[in-house]
Order: structure tokens, then sequence, then C-alpha cells
């Protein structure tokens, strides 16, 4: 089980993202200098500290969207993982960020390391459903040479802009706006080796007229995926979507990719609030050779 701690520090308070609470089906975060209110269905007990939902700054509701007394327009930066990435409050309720992606972050860079380690060259990783570009940074800030891909052109130009907060926008990252599916079939034919692969896939989405869905989909991807790696590769995949159970996944990626015995690791990722509750934010997979 990973417990992400928050990062407090009282010379750097915007270093701070920390869970509060959780309850009632929402949960209160702290990005940085603003607190956000959204729904969280399964945050199903009652909050711990009530009082502090008082604090926050932005509320989202399904039907309201955003309220709150900072204006949801203005896009902020928040210090993670060594890094500045700017948050936004998007018209589905997200921030641009997934907290629970920290806590993958080291692991991410003992494996470009041990690769670069291994080989005397940069670890070539292949960042699917990549979003706005947590994990491709923390690979590209380790000497990865990354190849990101999201779907969403809003997706990619945030993660470009988090690069450039970041002072890596010079990094060696392709910056693709594909389909992952059709990218990883295209990248095999083009007979393309990466030494990691992480997988990030939402339950559904849109690419052009193509649609995923992490339960139809999934097995196909991670075969494809297999077919892109050199032998020692990497593979971080996280899902996080209620009724896809840890056995189904494991049994998904022990079909699709060589595991070898004790290479698989199964994390459960949720964030720990600092009143106490606890948010289940669905498994991360780690392949290690
Ligand atoms: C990071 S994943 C969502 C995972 C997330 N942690 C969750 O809770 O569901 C979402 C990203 O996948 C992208 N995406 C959706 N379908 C895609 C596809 N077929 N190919 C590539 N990217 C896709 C979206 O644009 C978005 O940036």
């Amino acid at each position: 089980v990973v417990h992400h701690r928050p990062v407090t520090s009282p010379t750097r308070p915007i270093d701070e993202i920390a869970l509060l609470d959780a309850g009632a089906g929402r949960r209160l975060e702290r990005f940085g200098e603003r607190v956000v209110d959204r729904p969280h269905p399964a945050a199903i007990l009652s909050p711990a500290a009530p009082r502090l939902w008082r604090d926050a700054d932005l509320r989202f509701d399904r039907d309201a969207g955003w309220t709150g007394r900072s204006d949801a327009q203005v896009p902020w930066t928040v210090a993670a993982a060594g890094l500045s990435l700017e948050l936004r409050a998007t018209d589905s309720g997200g921030v641009g960020l997934f907290p629970e992606q920290l806590a993958n972050g080291d692991w991410v860079v003992d494996q470009v390391e041990a690769r670069i380690r291994a080989q005397g060259t940069p670890a070539a990783v292949l960042n699917l459903f990549a979003h706005t570009g947590l994990l491709t940074l923390v690979a590209a800030r380790a000497g990865a040479t990354v190849t990101h891909v999201d779907a969403a052109r809003t997706a990619v130009a945030w993660a470009r802009r988090n690069a450039q907060l970041s002072g890596l926008a010079e990094a060696p990252v392709r910056w693709i706006v594909d389909d992952a599916v059709g990218f990883v079939r295209r990248e095999a034919r083009r007979r393309r080796r990466y030494d990691g692969i992480l997988l990030d896939p939402p339950a559904y989405g849109h690419a052009g007229r193509r649609t995923w869905r992490l339960d139809a989909d999934l097995g196909d991807l991670l075969f494809a995926c297999s077919q892109l790696v050199a032998p020692g590769a990497f593979l971080l995949l996280t899902a996080h979507t209620a009724g896809f159970d840890d056995d189904r996944l494991i049994d998904e990626v022990r079909r699709a990719w060589p595991v070898t015995p004790g290479g698989l690791e199964v994390r459960a990722l949720e964030l720990e609030a600092t009143s106490g509750a606890t948010l289940p934010l669905g498994t991360a997979i780690r392949v290690t050779a």
C-alpha cells in the first residue's frame, strides 16, 4: 500500500499538495495556493474534518460546474516532484494532475537510471495516455528520451507548457497527438524499441473517431506494447476503474507481457488525508525483469 504523504514545507508553501479530507462522496485537496472540493463517489464515509471544507477556494458540482471564491478561469502553478506544473479547473472537474501518480515518480526514476547504468545510453520511454506530462517530465529529467502520446491536442499543449515551466523545454521528448492503440501498432511496424512503457488508460476515451474502452481494449494494447520492447523492459500500468479488479489487471498483464518470477508488483494507489481519511484511487502494476 502506498501512502501518498503531503509535501509540507513552511518556507515553500506552494510545494504543498495534500488530500485534506474525504467523505460524503467528495474529496478536499490542497493544490498549492488553492483548496479544491470535488466529487468522488468512492469517498463513502462521513468527512473526518467537516470544518476544513469551509476553506475551499473552488468547488465542482456536476450540475453547477465550478463555483467558489477563486476565479476558476485563472490557471495556477504548483511544485510537485521537483517540477512546476500548471493547474486549471477543467470542464470535467479535473485540475490537470492526478496526485496519486506522484507515488510512481521515484520508481520511474529508478528504472530510467538503472537502464542508463546498464546500457550507457539514455533509456527510451514510451508514455501512453500521457495527459499533462507528469511522468514524461519525471522520466526526462532522470535522463530518458521520452515519447509522449495523448489523443487530446489540448493535453499535449498543456504538457509542453509544463515542460517549459519546469525548465525542460529542450529535453528530448517527442510530443505526439495520437490514438495510443494506432500509434503503438505503427511503431511496431517501424520496428521501434523502447526500454520502458508507462500506461495510464482511462476507463473510456476518444481519439478522433476511435473509442477507447479499457474493458475491451487493454489486452490488445498490452500485447501490442510487448512487441515494442527490448528484453528486460519495464512496464507501469495504472488503472482507476471501479469494477476492473486487481486480479483481472494482473491477468491481462501476464497474458501479454513476459513476467519473470518476482518481477510483478501490485500497489494500491491511495491518498491518505491529513484528517486521517483514506481515498482508494486504483492500482499500479509495476513489472521489471
Ligand atoms: C491520464 S488518462 C486518465 C487516467 C486517470 N488517471 C483516471 O483517473 O482515469 C486520460 C488521458 O488519456 C487520454 N486519452 C484518452 N483516450 C486516448 C486514446 N485512445 N489514445 C491516447 N490518449 C487517450 C486523454 O486525452 C487524457 O489526457
